[in-house]
């Protein structure tokens, strides 16, 4: 890797200064921590199919007026994107009660939602990401009603366009996370889709048989996480590009 100016170091992706004013290059990392403790491991070659992933998605969504922060994938571990403001919320969309929503209710897990839930959790490891309202989003002067408005109606249209996408493949979109950055544009404020959207920000399970595919599972049942990132990545047609990794495997290191 050539020598260049770290900005920030996360728990998935380093982002270094871009070659641009106004650019960043997101380096996606191996490491990983789950769903439900944290607790780190290191996933040889997860960076790979992540960074191919939110490229597909990234890219398919601004074709359908999602703007996002990605300019170009570069290489098999790096994006150029558009440096933004990250705004300090983490927008989860439900379709189906799982994870932190089934405990929370006492619920079980897979039952339908009769509508998407949209929920805000402040982005703050240290705090644990807390749960937030809007009113906490505005009264904080986080974003705008608005910006607000506007965020709705762009995790909604995400979700619509990725319980679609994922269908098709045989895929059953149960709730994601997504996150969004301030860019100034001649004088103009743009939200943007920033982050990343890949099989470590969402919950996704098998169509036909419930079976999970998201790294939850894995960290319970410690095997199979190779084959599940493999199996995403072959069913969105992203996986031909990574037959270097072959050789390598993808390997669970703890
Ligand atoms: P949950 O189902 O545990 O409430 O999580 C909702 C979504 O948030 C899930 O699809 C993935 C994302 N998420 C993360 O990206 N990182 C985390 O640490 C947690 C807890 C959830």
């Amino acid at each position: 890797m050539q020598r260049r100016t770290q900005l920030y170091e996360g728990k998935a992706k380093v982002i270094f200064e871009g070659p641009e004013p106004g650019t960043v290059v997101a380096y996606f990392k191996d490491d990983s921590a789950d769903l439900a403790g944290g607790k780190p491991t290191v996933v040889t070659g997860k960076g790979v199919i992540n960074n191919a992933i939110s490229d597909l998605i990234m890219t398919r969504l601004s074709e359908i007026g999602v703007a996002t922060h990605l300019i170009k994938r570069l290489n098999m571990r790096e994006q150029l994107l558009h440096k933004v403001e990250i705004i300090p919320i983490e927008v989860v969309v439900r379709n189906v009660v799982a994870g932190s929503l089934a405990k929370r209710f006492g619920m079980e897990e897979g039952t339908p939602l009769a509508r998407s839930i949209v929920e805000f959790y402040y982005k703050n490891d240290d705090l644990g990401c807390p749960m937030i309202l809007e009113e906490h989003i505005t009264a904080f002067g986080w974003v705008s009603h608005p910006e607000l408005d506007e965020i709705m109606s762009l995790a909604l249209r995400t979700n619509d366009f990725l319980s679609g996408l994922f269908s098709g493949i045989g895929i059953k979109l149960i709730n994601f996370k997504i996150v969004f950055g301030r860019c100034w544009e001649d004088e103009q404020v743009r939200i943007l889709l920033a982050d990343e959207i890949t099989p470590d920000s969402c919950r996704l399970w098998d169509l036909e048989t419930n079976k999970k595919l998201e790294k939850d599972r894995f960290c319970q049942e410690r095997d199979g996480i190779e084959e599940a990132y493999q199996e995403i990545a072959a069913r969105l047609g992203v996986l031909p590009d990574l037959e270097h990794l072959s050789s390598e495997g993808l390997r669970l290191v703890r």
